[in-house]
């Protein structure tokens, strides 16, 4: 086993490597029918920024722990992730034919496919989750959790449905909080429950992650408007051939990218009490705030 209680031992190339391989495995050793290996392999691996097991595995460190047992709450959570992008992307919903520049998975293995691979990633990433070493009950009740919360800000940001006294930005800040935010804090949480994190760790890393998942989609949604497919790697401009409701088009784009800042700015705060163990994350935070793609 690697040892990888101290990121900073690592480059962040061989921190990825290990991502990747963890998550190649997992689909390996599952036994499935032959279609849907072939169909889940290609929804998780060969792209993605893997965000959300970086986040999961340095908030692990950053609560002094061996990274390694959050590796099985990294893979899960990115499983869950790649489902959601999968039916994100099907025609009933986003309806898109580019992901990770390459042809979405409906369009590569069609609709049936695609859907049932969808499925078998969110239970696969159910029993990754529940043979987590330390905190498997928490991470697993967190994972089924925010994956709830995720669909539930689906639904809001395809169908609409809002309680009947929000306006626009109340609408705005819900979905985003569920649709993206959710998972993001979870990967967060996650890595501070296989870290056996105390109390006040947990929670400054859970408000630390919501803020960064919120962050998150308002990126999203300007680099959807300021950027090309081709830089992407995905359809752009998308949102507003849509009529999706984002945070450029209910507050502009300059009022976006100056709340971008501010959260970054409300996400060091949170940081500041504890050690050096979470210098990662605070480069991470930079990172998210300042990415194209
Ligand atoms: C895209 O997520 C979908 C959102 C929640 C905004 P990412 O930007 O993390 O997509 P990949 O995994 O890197 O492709
Ligand atoms: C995606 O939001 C959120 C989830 C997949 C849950 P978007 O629809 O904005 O994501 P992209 O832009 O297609 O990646
Ligand atoms: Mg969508
Ligand atoms: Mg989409
Ligand atoms: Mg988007």
């Amino acid at each position: 086993m690697l040892e990888l209680k101290s990121t900073s031992q690592l480059t962040d190339d061989q921190l990825l490597a290990h991502v990747e391989r963890a998550l190649t495995h997992a689909i390996a050793n599952r036994s499935l029918a032959a279609k849907l290996k072939e169909a889940t392999h290609y929804a998780l691996l060969g792209g993605g920024k893997r965000v959300r097991p970086l986040l999961c595995l340095h908030c692990c460190a950053a609560a002094s722990a061996n990274m390694e047992h959050a590796m099985p709450a990294a893979v899960a959570i990115e499983m869950i992730h790649a489902f959601s992008l999968v039916h994100d992307d099907l025609p009933a919903l986003d309806n898109d034919d580019m992901r990770r520049g390459r042809a979405t998975t409906h369009v590569a293995f069609g609709e049936p496919l695609a859907i049932l691979a969808g499925d078998a990633l969110f239970s696969i990433a159910m029993e990754q989750a529940l043979s987590c070493k330390i905190g498997a009950a928490h991470i697993a009740h967190e994972l089924a959790n925010a994956t709830t919360e995720m669909i539930s800000g689906q639904v809001l940001d395809t169908l609409g449905g809002f309680p009947r006294d929000f306006n626009p930005a109340q609408q705005l800040e819900l979905i985003h909080r569920q649709k993206t935010g959710a998972l993001i804090r979870a990967a967060c949480r996650m890595g501070a429950f296989a870290a056996a994190a105390n109390p006040d760790t947990l929670d400054r890393l859970s408000r630390w992650g919501e803020t960064m998942g919120l962050m998150f989609q308002v990126v999203d949604d300007i680099l959807d408007e300021t950027q090309s497919s081709e830089h992407l790697g995905k359809s752009a401009g998308k949102d507003i051939a849509q009529g999706k409701i984002t945070y450029p088009k209910i507050h502009g784009i300059a009022w976006s990218r100056d709340y971008v800042k501010e959260l970054l700015a409300q996400s060091e705060q949170l940081l500041k009490p504890l050690s050096d163990g979470a210098q990662p994350l605070r480069a991470m935070a930079q990172a998210l705030a300042t990415r194209t793609k």
